[in-house]
């Protein structure tokens, strides 16, 4: 896919470089300390870093030919999802280079572990004097303004010549995570389009244009509420940065919200690199409780499990995002949903190690694993400040394997875009066939606004979206409304979640990766053309007729998303 143009220009780079160096090919670089970190100059002499190395799979290509055969309708091979151990033997490093990389850390007096059931990423404690000598580096302490947080980094990392084709990835090298964030934005009233109660289909309630309760997303989506009756089902919703989710407030939000159901209805936990999930009204997170309550609460008898991880990414999301991926991929059966509310910015993530996540995404489609994730809250300028030049795009969103899923208000036929919703083009992966038609369409009628500002040949994001303004939670015992990209993932993923149910039911496959199904069949979706992100001083992106960069195909028509997945 994405075969990193970036690593293709470095490399060359490398070669034009002094032949002192020549035992050695620049893998990765950084012109200068991203905005928002100092150098805070040399990493203490005894420091030791964890350092990921990211293996290259034996055979990316074909793991990835094989994505598309089984996510593609009319596709002879539609829904045959793979095996764990089928997907590994795409996936897993060559013998070659498992043997060349352990004879070289061998040499080092270094032994790693394995840390991903394929195989492809070893872990290894390496002291930062010795990492400087191994990969030609120069680590040192940066502090992030904004936290006082100190990471340990390099602007630039090389690999000896002879292992430059066994490694794909290194971490932590040059990517700079910011400590992670929950993606939930102050919402201003211009957020909420007026609406003429005249205009209301008539099963959604006139409250809906102002406060989001599960009935509502029910009524504008068809969202069924009998219960699900599939065990082998479930729906993931990643745990991050100690947000934690408690089953009182499900309880109580369950009890106001859904009294048709038990209120008693709980989800399941697994932890990770050491995570927790405490009870107790000090212990609750807003984000938690939103993704657990938009789960349990909406996917209705989906088993729901909240996979909740440590500390070990308190310096940014790769670890996690990593971490949490490959601990799911371990499994026999992977949950057929994993939603993640959390995010970056893509330019503070290596090229290198997105694509490498990215991968791992490709093979958790292939075993029937739909993933999805919150398109951001930044609108146009991600982190940056509103005094911006280039939209930047959201990290992981920019990979064309997974689902991104943006905000919008307003009942159906007027819903209408979030200004917060992040979207638009990535400038790191190349924009994958499934959505070239569509994203076509929308450039030619978008001309030479924003000329400059962004990547037109990139993965073009978001792909969905659904409602996520003014949900009403509990969290700590107390009801509030919270707005974001956050509210829209979880409830996109509780729509996944019951199609699957019947899907199974029917004696079918999950619906896995989802994008080729979605851009095959976009009249499955409420067509959203009102309304526009904002960012760096401008109008961002417009929503307009089709697919567009801040609603993407629109919101879910859940009866018309099932009778396609029937049929596909
Ligand atoms: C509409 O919503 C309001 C506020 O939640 C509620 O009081 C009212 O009963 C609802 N009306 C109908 C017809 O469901
Ligand atoms: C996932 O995490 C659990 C809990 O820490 C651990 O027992 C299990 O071995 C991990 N699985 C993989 C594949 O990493």
């Amino acid at each position: 896919m994405v075969a990193g143009l970036f690593f293709v220009s470095l490399f060359s780079l490398a070669i034009a470089s002094p032949a002192a160096r020549s035992n050695f090919v620049l893998h990765e670089k950084r012109d200068a300390v991203p905005s928002g970190f100092v150098n805070s100059g040399p990493a203490p002499t005894t420091a030791t870093i964890p350092l990921r190395i990211g293996l290259f799979s034996n055979d990316f290509p074909g793991l990835e030919e094989t994505l598309y055969a089984v996510s593609t309708p009319g596709s002879a091979h539609y829904g045959q999802h793979l095996s764990l151990a089928e997907t590994k033997a795409f996936m897993e490093p060559t013998t070659e280079s498992v043997n060349a990389v352990t004879a070289w850390l061998d040499s080092n007096g270094l032994t790693a572990t394995v840390i991903s059931p394929y195989g492809e990423w070893l872990l290894v404690d390496v002291p930062v004097f010795k990492a400087n000598e191994m990969l030609d580096a120069n680590y040192e302490l940066f502090t992030h303004v904004e936290t006082g947080k100190q990471i340990i980094r390099t602007l630039a990392v090389s690999v000896p010549e002879e292992l430059a084709a066994h490694i794909e990835a290194l971490h932590p090298a040059t990517g700079f995570g910011r400590p992670l964030t929950v993606r939930q934005p102050i919402v201003t009233a211009s957020d909420r389009p007026s609406v003429n109660a005249d205009a209301l289909p008539l099963a959604v309630n006139a409250s809906c244009a102002s406060t989001i309760i599960p009935s509502c997303l029910q009524a504008m989506y068809g969202i069924p509420t009998t219960p699900a009756t599939q065990k082998t089902n479930s729906i993931a919703v990643a745990g991050f940065i100690e947000q934690f989710a408690q089953t009182a407030d499900l309880k109580s939000f369950l009890a106001k919200f859904r009294t048709d159901i038990s209120s008693s209805t709980t989800f399941a936990t697994r932890l990770f690199d050491g995570g927790s999930n405490p009870q107790g009204t000090r212990d609750a997170g807003i984000e938690a409780n939103l993704d657990i309550e938009y789960t349990v609460g909406l996917a209705t008898g989906v088993p729901v499990t909240f996979v909740s991880g440590g500390e070990d990414f308190s310096d940014g999301a790769l670890e996690g995002f990593l971490d949490i991926i490959n601990n799911l991929s371990g499994l026999a059966t992977v949950p057929q949903v994993l939603t993640t509310s959390y995010g970056e910015d893509e330019p503070d993530q290596s090229s290198a190690n997105a694509n490498k996540l990215c991968n791992a995404y490709a093979a958790y489609g292939t075993r029937g694993g739909s993933i999805l994730f919150a398109s951001g809250d930044g609108g146009v300028a991600g982190g940056q400040s509103q005094s911006c030049t280039n939209f930047i795009s959201a990290f992981p969103s920019g990979c064309p394997f997974m689902t991104s899923v943006g905000a919008v208000s307003g009942i159906p036929p007027s819903e209408t875009a979030a200004s917060f919703s992040s979207g638009g083009f990535s400038r790191v992966f190349a924009q994958p066939s499934y959505q070239a038609a569509a994203v076509q369409t929308y450039l030619t009628a978008l001309g030479s606004t924003n000329a400059g500002k962004f990547s037109p040949t990139g993965r073009a994001y978001p792909d969905v979206s659904t409602q996520g303004v003014d949900f009403q939670i509990f969290s700590g015992g107390v009801s509030e409304g919270v707005s974001g990209t956050s509210c829209s993932s979880p409830t996109f993923a509780s729509v996944i979640g019951l199609v699957n149910d019947r899907l199974i039911a029917a004696g079918k496959s999950p619906l896995g990766f989802l994008n080729p199904f979605f851009y095959a069949n976009p009249g499955m979706f409420n067509d959203v053309t009102l309304g526009h992100n904002t960012g760096c001083n401008t109008n961002g992106f417009s929503a307009r007729a089709g697919w567009d960069p801040v609603t993407g195909l629109g919101t879910p028509n859940f009866a018309a998303i099932l009778a396609a997945a029937l049929a596909a």
